[in-house]
């Protein structure tokens, strides 16, 4: 994910800058630039790849006495990873960077280009500077014409701005995405996106709040409110440690990760869902022409989020589903027709596997899409289109956040074809567009739900096994489900669909076996429970996981009552990923690197 720094000072300015930007070279970023403006001039460096790259473009340039800087490194949204699409981006005096997705660039861009502006990136980022450009023609001062242009913006962003028309000030904003003011002892600011870069360097810092906007000079800050109000900087003191930092303050990556999937949500829906209609502007619609069937191909989590897609894309979108484990797939002499379109989903892009069944699709001739979490990784280089899930890194070797947000895509993605074969209604799709916004909420993590299951996973360290059961979706969840605990806890578990049991499993049933039943209301709820009623008749332990309080369960944790199950499914999936956290802590393993795991498995 992009990564922010900012410096107003007299120190060494492109050290901070680049300092700060390796702090934040653990969130991932494919291309990284900075601006600094001293004497009225600028002095801008942008590189492609590591920021060793930069480091080595800058070598010469050594600014001494008082300047204004700021940084970014990139995660790609709009536009391919390139130094034109790198940040800061110029206007005809001013550079900026940004964080987030304005999501009404598209139309801005429009406007601007219908005025003349030539833009030279593929980004949304560009049309602020050149928005703040117009509005300083008729404004009275850069921050009116900064106020003007950040009032004009809609989605999500953390904005830094810095123009020669005020060389002594740095222009910042906050909607949705995050950003930090510091202050060091001398009384020097800083600005960077999350606090990494700042420690060791501020001693206090301003977490800014959404809305807030301002500037700040060598001696003064002025901070606003949304509706323009002045506020008060209150600044706290600054932790010292970097690693806790990294984690912001939770234990382990996997918890941070299990936390920020709301956010990470809004980000893989931004600037993707109108009110009646999916946008996905990465795809060309021909892509799905002539298509008859749609082959899902994957390992481990994402292939676990591509079962799920094939409930959603054969429920809206009408079309024919197949979904294979990458690694039996490429040895099983598949057929494959030129009417199939090849999906390969992958959170890394590089999982050996899962790129040989794409080479063997493409050199079959077939169309290829990639859903993925890493621009520039080898499948999103090979496929014919691709789909990027804007998860961010993610650090735990557990998948959390990169399988939430690939059924996010696939949930957008069935909406998407179903409007291509007019498989639903425009109302149908506007009703599940008005879902699909609710996610980021469902992921929320409510008051007392992660204590309760603290809790509780004192019950589960024992026994001779776990059953994750559930039916529909629910199925390819509990998979998920019993992957994340083995995982993590070297516990054995295993997934099945609840109807499935009778047939052979069932006969493991008693105290020592513990079933964890996902039972939604708003899809087979009888079913399911009928299912479970028959485990807990042979003494199975159970955890029921439902908004309906089920009288036969031992152990009972409780979803709202959601109106859709996709919404009860993403509720389900962070009980299911707290539960393995909290049991893998108890039994005092390492969370975030599981033994004889590896993050990214690039070797068959
Ligand atoms: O990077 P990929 O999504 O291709 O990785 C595939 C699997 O190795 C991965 O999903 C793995 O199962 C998870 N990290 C487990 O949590």
């Amino acid at each position: 994910m992009c990564g922010i720094v900012g410096y107003i000072g007299s120190k060494k300015t492109k050290e901070i800058l680049l300092d700060g930007l390796g702090e934040l070279e653990y969130r991932g970023y494919d291309s990284a630039g900075i601006a600094v403006l001293q004497n009225n001039n600028f002095s801008v460096y942008k590189a492609v790849g590591k920021l060793v790259n930069l480091q080595e473009k800058a070598h010469d340039f050594e600014p001494k006495g008082f300047a204004v800087g700021i940084g970014h490194t990139r995660w790609a949204t709009h536009g391919k990873p390139t130094e034109l699409n790198a940040h800061p981006h110029l206007g005809e005096s001013s550079y900026v960077v940004h964080n987030g997705i304005i999501e009404n660039y598209a139309q801005l861009k429009r406007e601007l280009q219908n005025e003349g502006v030539n833009f030279l990136s593929q980004t949304d980022t560009e049309v602020i500077v050149w928005l703040f450009e117009k509005e300083l023609r008729g404004s009275a001062s850069a921050f009116e014409a900064f106020s003007k242009t950040i009032s004009q913006l809609h989605g999500a962003f953390a904005v830094l701005l810095v123009t020669k028309s005020e060389d002594e000030t740095i222009f910042f904003a906050k909607q949705g995405s995050p950003m930090i003011l510091g202050r060091d002892e001398e009384g020097e600011k800083h600005f960077a996106s999350s606090d990494t870069p700042l420690i060791g360097k501020c001693s206090e810092v301003i977490y800014l709040e959404d809305g807030d906007f301002g500037f700040v000079k060598p001696n003064e800050i002025m901070l606003l409110d949304k509706g323009g109000n002045k506020k008060i900087p209150h600044f706290s003191k600054l932790s010292t440690n970097k690693l806790s930092a990294q984690k912001n303050g939770y234990r382990f990556f996997m918890e941070k990760e299990i936390y920020e999937q709301s956010d990470v949500i809004t980000d893989t829906l931004l600037g993707r869902l109108s009110d009646s209609e999916i946008i996905f502007e990465e795809l060309d619609p021909t892509l799905f022409d002539g298509i008859n069937e749609i082959k899902l191909c994957a390992c481990g989590t994402s292939y676990h989020s591509a079962l799920t897609a094939s409930y959603l894309i054969e429920r809206y979108a009408k079309t024919r589903v197949s979904v294979e484990i990458a690694s039996e797939f490429r040895y099983k002499e598949p057929l494959l027709c030129k009417d199939t379109l090849f999906v390969a989903i992958s959170q890394s892009g590089e999982t050996a596997d899962t790129l040989e069944t794409l080479k063997m699709a493409k050199v079959a001739g077939l169309k290829t899409l990639v859903i993925c979490n890493v621009d520039n990784s080898s499948m999103v280089r090979l496929a014919d289109a691709s789909i990027l899930t804007r998860a961010g890194i993610e650090k735990g070797v557990a998948s959390t956040k990169a399988f939430a947000t690939q059924v996010a895509v696939f949930w957008m993605l069935s909406l998407y074809i179903a409007k291509l074969k007019n498989s639903l209604t425009c109302k149908q799709i506007e009703d599940q567009i008005a879902l699909l916004r609710e996610i980021p909420r469902a992921v929320e993590i409510p008051n007392g739900l992660h204590e309760k299951i603290t809790r509780l996973s004192k019950r589960y360290l024992h026994g001779h096994g776990f059953f994750f059961i559930g039916r529909d979706v629910f199925f390819p969840l509990a998979l998920e489900g019993a992957l994340k605990l083995k995982e993590i806890s070297y516990l054995h578990a295993e997934g099945y669909p609840s109807g499935e049991m009778k047939h052979g499993p069932i006969a493991l049933a008693d105290p020592e076996l513990f079933t964890i039943a996902l039972l939604p209301q708003h899809i087979l709820y009888e079913k399911s429970k009928s299912n479970v009623e028959e485990l807990s008749a042979r003494d199975s332990t159970i955890c029921a996981i439902s908004p309906i309080e089920f009288d036969k369960a031992d152990d009972y944790i409780q979803t709202s009552s959601a109106h859709h199950y996709m919404i009860e499914f993403f509720e389900m999936m962070v009980v299911l990923q707290l539960l393995s956290l909290e049991i893998a802590v108890r039994l005092g393993n390492d969370v975030d690197m599981p033994r004889n795991l590896a993050k990214s498995v690039t070797v068959e």
